[in-house]
């Protein structure tokens, strides 16, 4: 195994107005404990319209996009930087596949299945490579993380 196998990775994770609005914040949150995961930073947040066109840019082609950003601001989020080894990967398997519908057959134990309704209520997202990690951790929660500041200070 090599060193930078074993070297701690930060991804953004959020929690959906769905998993808020039917309580499940809590239970995702011990999830992500128990699952290794160290949560970093942690807010609530209410997008607006021009946050979520933002954030979701990437898919403002897709004829989902105008349900999407009307659903994830239809009511609060929280969006957490959680570290460990291999967090990307990891907490992208931990919650399941998209269509949370389909995640409850497939999936059974993952955290879609587990509060999730269908590809737009899917209770959670994850970044889905350490590009939009490093994208969605700076969109919310600044520019450079401290550890990357401080490395670039020496
Ligand atoms: S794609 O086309 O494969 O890139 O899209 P996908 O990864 O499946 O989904 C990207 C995000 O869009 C949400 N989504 C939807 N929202 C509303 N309605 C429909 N039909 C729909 N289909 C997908 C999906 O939940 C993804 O959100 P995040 O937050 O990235 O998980």
């Amino acid at each position: 195994l090599s060193y930078a196998a074993l070297e701690k990775e930060r991804t953004l994770a959020l929690i959906k107005p769905d998993g808020i609005c039917g309580n499940f914040a809590n239970q995702i949150k011990q999830v992500i404990s128990q699952s290794g995961f160290v949560i970093i930073h942690e807010m609530m947040v209410q997008l607006d319209v021009r946050n979520a066109t933002l954030f979701y840019s990437e898919h403002s082609a897709k004829s989902f996009f105008p349900n999407l950003v009307e659903y994830m601001t239809s009511g609060p989020v929280v969006v957490m930087v959680i570290e460990k080894t291999n967090a990307i990967a990891d907490w992208r398997a931990l919650i399941g596949p998209t269509d949370a519908g389909k995640a409850k057959v497939s999936h059974p134990n993952s955290i879609r299945a587990m509060c999730g309704s269908n590809s737009e209520r899917n209770c959670v997202h994850g970044s889905d490579s350490p590009q939009s990690a490093a994208r969605e951790i700076s969109f919310f929660f600044g520019e450079i993380s401290p550890g990357i500041m401080e490395h670039d200070e020496l």
